[in-house]
């Protein structure tokens, strides 16, 4: 144990606001691969993730809800914990934000920085986004709204701490610069340094007083930290910084790998590298933002209605599978469409057939014309002999792709193996040397050679797929764990006359179709966009909780223009001022009103309903209306004059 590299890896820690989605899957996926990928590989590692509980967001949602934050959090951390469970995510520590440990630490490095005159009390104006826990400078609004989620945001002034980042910015900038193996892909070095640090750091507000539910400056209780020096605290406070006992930390800090999504880099690779300097602390050696999950191009969220949920997936096709599909349907690093087609085209054909089939066949043959014991194989021909070099090299070309990350790679590289086995079958054909006693010890050979592939793969996809090699080992008669080592892969030849046991198909075959119209994306149907021009029509529903009502966002607008659409009996289109925005919206009330007469009218928008085009006009959201079905009557929801556009209906 003692002379064995170490490796600390961690993924960011998730916000409980939710169930997490298989996007966050995604993430976790990844950083368990590479985690039990360097423990294959000899590495002493520790694993880290968990969640970040403080912020408005959630003291919002536990208020709506008629909990306590902590209550809130609790019951969705323990469904989080459940998931990574089901998913194999086989961590080594979860660290809460919530987590004593977490929150003395972080009163002490903050009471530091403080001390050394790195934190400085000041006022705070300016605005901030809730949703994504950011402060923004007039400046770098976007059409008035969060530059980030393009959602509205706060202003706000108060009393705060800041932290000196515009400090540290030429030694970050310099650091980055020396270090081009900091910030991966590369790509994304270039984007921080262009758009956040050489355009200029300013001070960063670290605390606020309006905000209860996070943790307190302690020596000045009425702030509280800002959630994400909080957050970003977590990855050396889980390993025991600033407490009594830091073993963990003197032993794997700093990290080697902080995988993290495209958008937080930047939390990952100005805020945190610049509060270690400051403390006097290593900085990670790797921060690497892949890419998103994506739904017809766009991001996957709760309030467009296509989250794709993980449990139901693992449950209908176990998590092995959804584990390979996220690693090898997209390069790491770009975003990656999901859809439930590809994924049920990928089982298919990568592991019921090419998989399944290699072992399937290689078992069933040797149980067949060997009594089931792996035959001793005679002397090698030519074809074997490239079979063999392939497997045998199969390590090299696979470590490369996965110590860069790239697990799509490194999976087709085991798939051309797998492919050249199933080709070799092909070429030789066992069942015809079967049929003359002369060929025995060539048949012993081939079906040799082909258990030792299928050993050989078994290994390989180990980190990927953590359940399927024991089902593969149980089927090839291998008991002995010598066999199961990234050594034993480097060298062909190991196995040695054990017993195969024909078992079920690892991997079923599904009928398409069938999956396809039972999946449909459950999580879409349920929340699809009205199919017509017509307004929602609202029937008897059954009770729902707060958290249904909560993605949807309703906002008042005022009217600026309207106008019926041509060739559309039922549609107008209005153009709507919403605070400093505007948008254009269809809706289906033309029959109910004159364009004319609803010009200046303030009216309840539903913002965030995803944009869809009607008869070649993008509507971005719907306005609410009062529906009398049997009267045929159809009335716009309209608000007091003196409300503003802008304000939110909640
Ligand atoms: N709490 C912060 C992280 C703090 S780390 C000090 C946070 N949480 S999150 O729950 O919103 O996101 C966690 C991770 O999930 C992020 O890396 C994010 O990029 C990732 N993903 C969320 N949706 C995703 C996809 N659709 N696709 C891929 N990854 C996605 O950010």
């Amino acid at each position: 144990m003692q002379n064995k590299p170490k490796f600390y890896i961690t993924t960011p820690i998730y916000y409980p606001s939710d169930n997490l989605h298989i996007g966050h899957s995604y993430c976790s996926t990844a950083a368990d691969t590479i985690a039990r990928y360097k423990k294959l590989t000899g590495y002493d590692v520790f694993f880290l993730t968990g969640t970040d509980e403080h912020g408005q967001k959630i003291e919002r949602k536990a208020k709506d809800a008629g909990v306590t934050p902590q209550q809130y959090v609790d019951k969705i951390v323990a469904g989080i914990k459940e998931l990574w469970k089901m998913m194999d995510i086989d961590y080594d520590d979860f660290i809460r934000t919530t987590d004593e440990r977490h929150v003395k630490s972080v009163q002490k490095i903050f009471r530091q920085l403080y001390d050394q005159g790195d934190i400085y009390k000041s006022e705070y104006e300016g605005w901030y986004c809730t949703p994504c826990e950011s402060f923004w400078t007039e400046l770098q609004l976007k059409d008035g709204c969060c530059p980030d989620c393009g959602r509205p945001v706060e202003k706000t002034r108060e009393e705060s701490y800041f932290f000196r980042l515009s400090k540290y910015q030429d030694w970050l900038i310099d650091y980055i610069k020396a270090n081009p193996e900091f910030i991966q892909p590369s790509s994304r070095t270039a984007e921080m340094l262009n758009n956040f640090l050489l355009p200029g750091l300013q001070d960063l507000c670290v605390s606020r007083t309006s905000l209860k539910w996070g943790i307190p400056v302690d020596f000045d209780p009425k702030h509280t930290v800002y959630v994400w020096v909080d957050a970003l605290t977590n990855y050396i406070t889980a390993l025991g910084y600033g407490s009594r006992d830091d073993s963990l930390y003197r032993k794997y800090w700093p990290a080697d790998l902080h995988l993290v999504g495209k958008e937080i880099v930047r939390f990952h690779t100005i805020i945190w590298p610049i509060m270690l300097h400051a403390l006097g602390l290593p900085l990670p050696k790797q921060v690497f933002g892949h890419g998103w999950l994506v739904i017809d191009g766009g991001k996957m969220s709760k309030s467009k209605g296509n989250v794709v949920d993980p449990v139901k997936l693992c449950e209908r096709y176990g998590s092995d599978a959804i584990r390979y599909f996220l690693m090898r349907e997209m390069p790491f690093g770009a975003d990656g469409e999901f859809s439930n087609e590809a994924l049920v085209k990928r089982i298919n054909s990568d592991l019921a057939n090419d998989l399944g089939n290699l072992v399937s066949r290689s078992v069933a043959m040797i149980e067949k014309y060997f009594a089931g014991k792996v035959p001793q194989p005679a002397a090698y021909q030519e074809i074997d002999r490239q079979l063999i070099a392939k497997a045998e090299n199969l390590w090299k070309t696979y470590s490369t792709d996965m110590d860069a990350l790239q697990f799509s790679s490194a999976l087709s590289e085991v798939w051309k193996l797998i492919g050249e086995c199933n080709r070799y079958i092909d070429q030789t054909m066992p069942w015809v040397l079967a049929k003359r006693e002369e060929d025995r010890g060539r048949l012993g050979t081939v079906l040799y050679v082909l258990a030792e592939c299928a050993r050989i793969v078994a290994v390989a996809i180990s980190p990927v797929m953590p359940r399927t090699p024991a089902r593969i080992f149980e089927q090839l008669g291998i008991r002995d764990e010598a066999l199961m080592t990234w050594e034993s892969i480097k060298h062909f030849g190991a196995m040695d006359g054990q017993t195969v046991h024909k078992g079920e198909a690892l991997f079923p075959r599904l009928d398409i179709e069938k999956e396809l119209k039972e999946t449909a994306m459950p999580a879409v149907q349920e929340k699809a966009e009205p199919q017509t021009e017509a307004e929602v029509t609202f029937t008897q529903a059954d009770e729902v909780g707060i958290d249904s009502f909560e993605p949807v966002q309703l906002v008042v607008a005022k009217v600026l223009e309207c106008q019926k659409v041509p060739k559309a009996d039922k549609l107008l289109q209005l153009r709507l001022k919403v605070g400093n925005t505007e948008r254009t919206v269809l809706s289906g009330i033309a029959k109910h009103y004159a364009p004319e007469a609803l010009i200046g009218k303030k009216v309840v928008l539903f913002a965030n309903l995803a944009p869809r085009k009607i008869r070649g006009i993008e509507s971005s959201g719907m306005l609410l209306c009062a529906v009398n079905e049997q009267a045929g009557k159809l009335t716009l929801l309209t608000v007091d004059e003196d409300i503003e556009d802008g304000s939110e209906i909640g």
